[in-house]
């Protein structure tokens, strides 16, 4: 790739996309912030600014990240499943209330098939597919947000109606707010005598939750995981606002996404349970996972069976890595195995390299980081 936006660009300057627009602005180029610009552009601003380009230095191979800021075509772009992710205080019901959920769509149709437990899993809700994460606490999600890694499109924050807004809850708001995830609230146990619903309402108000029925935008949805009351309206409010999101993928691209969950299996390996964000991924793909690489060996998904393709926002169980990479990890694929290897052991060098504090690449980052 030869070229840049500006944002992209004033990132790698490690100055405003403001600032980088003024600059152009001055040697006589009207830009506006997410603009490409060619090479010789990108090169006159850094000479501006003191800094040598070097052609590989434009775009950085084992940033993983790139991959994700690919240009795809809109006419591609097709309807994906919502990714929802279930958060809350310890003991309000979250994992009763995916298990509730799953019971309710999947035991049907896929009879024997729940059994297989991968972290994540994936249900019809009347002919419209909803992916639910099943967060094991709430580490792998603050990793992923630090990376910014977005993952998660709708957040389910559960409320015990007994026990009302705890730690935890504010807890989760805050991821949800910091990562711009719309939240829905189940305010759940309303099967129990204690229950009180008007006063998560009124707590929930203190953190900027405010209820459509008390004027605000935020949906509440009184629920049991216990016995199954309201998850059908859940659902359906995740339906609504999946569609107000307007969530789209291109499954013509090159598979690329986040990892859940991953383990060293006695039998089988390195283990992970990856989610497609965007593209197909397939058996065979050459891939590179975190500071791992290998090429898709076995594909399973959220009900245990061999899958040979899984595509966007589908869950999946991978094994052909070389090593077992991190929760949060990205992963992207590559048209051949030998890049994915060379990018896959640059990263694992130079994750190595910077555990031992070690620079031995210069590029715009580090130069700048030298000054
Ligand atoms: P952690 O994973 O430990 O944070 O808890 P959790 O949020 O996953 O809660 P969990 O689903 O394990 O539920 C905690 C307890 O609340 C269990 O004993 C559940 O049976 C009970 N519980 C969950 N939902 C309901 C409900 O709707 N009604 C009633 N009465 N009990 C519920
Ligand atoms: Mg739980």
């Amino acid at each position: 790739t030869e070229s840049l936006t500006v944002a992209a660009l004033a990132k790698k300057l490690h100055r405003e996309p403001t600032e980088v627009v003024k600059k152009l602005f001055m040697v006589g180029v009207m830009a506006t912030v997410n603009q490409e610009l060619d090479k010789d552009t990108i090169e006159l601003i850094c000479e501006d600014y003191g800094v040598e380009v070097e052609e590989e230095i434009l775009v950085d191979s084992t940033d993983l990240e790139t991959y994700f800021d690919e240009e795809v075509e809109a006419g591609k772009m097709i309807e994906r499943p919502a990714v929802v992710t279930i958060m809350g205080h310890v003991d309000h019901g979250k994992t009763t209330l995916l298990d509730s959920i799953r019971k309710t769509k999947v035991t049907a149709g896929e009879a024997g098939g729940i059994t297989q437990h991968i972290g994540a899993y994936q249900i019809d809700n009347d002919g419209k597919k909803i992916t639910f994460l099943d967060t094991p606490g709430h580490a792998a999600f603050t990793t992923m947000r630090a990376r910014g890694a977005k993952v998660t499109d709708i957040t389910i924050l559960v409320v015990a109606a007994d026990d009302g807004v705890m730690p935890q809850t504010v807890e989760a708001i805050n991821h949800a707010k910091a990562a711009e995830v719309p939240i829905i609230i189940a305010v759940n146990k309303m099967d129990k005598q204690a229950a009180n619903p008007d006063r998560v309402m009124q707590e929930l108000t203190e953190h900027g939750l405010v209820s459509e029925a008390w004027g605000g935008d935020t949906i509440f949805v009184p629920v049991s995981a216990l016995n199954g009351d309201g998850i059908d309206n859940l659902l359906e409010m995740i339906g609504l606002v999946s569609e107000v999101e307007e969530l789209k993928a291109d499954p013509t691209r090159r598979a690329m996404g986040t990892v859940i969950e991953a383990e060293l299996d006695k039998g089988r390996g390195s283990v992970a349970t990856l989610l497609v964000q965007d593209g197909t991924l397939r058996v065979g793909d050459p891939i590179v996972v975190g500071n791992t690489f290998g090429r898709v060996r076995a594909m399973v998904n959220d009900i245990g069976r061999r899958v040979k393709e899984a595509g966007p926002s589908t869950p999946v169980e991978i094994t052909g890595l070389n090593d077992v990479p991190l929760a949060g990890d990205r992963f992207v694929v590559f048209e051949d195995e030998k890049t994915a290897r060379s990018i896959g052991e640059s990263r694992a060098q130079q994750a190595l390299q910077a555990q031992r504090g070690e620079k031995t690449r210069v590029s715009l980052d580090n130069l700048f980081e030298q000054m």
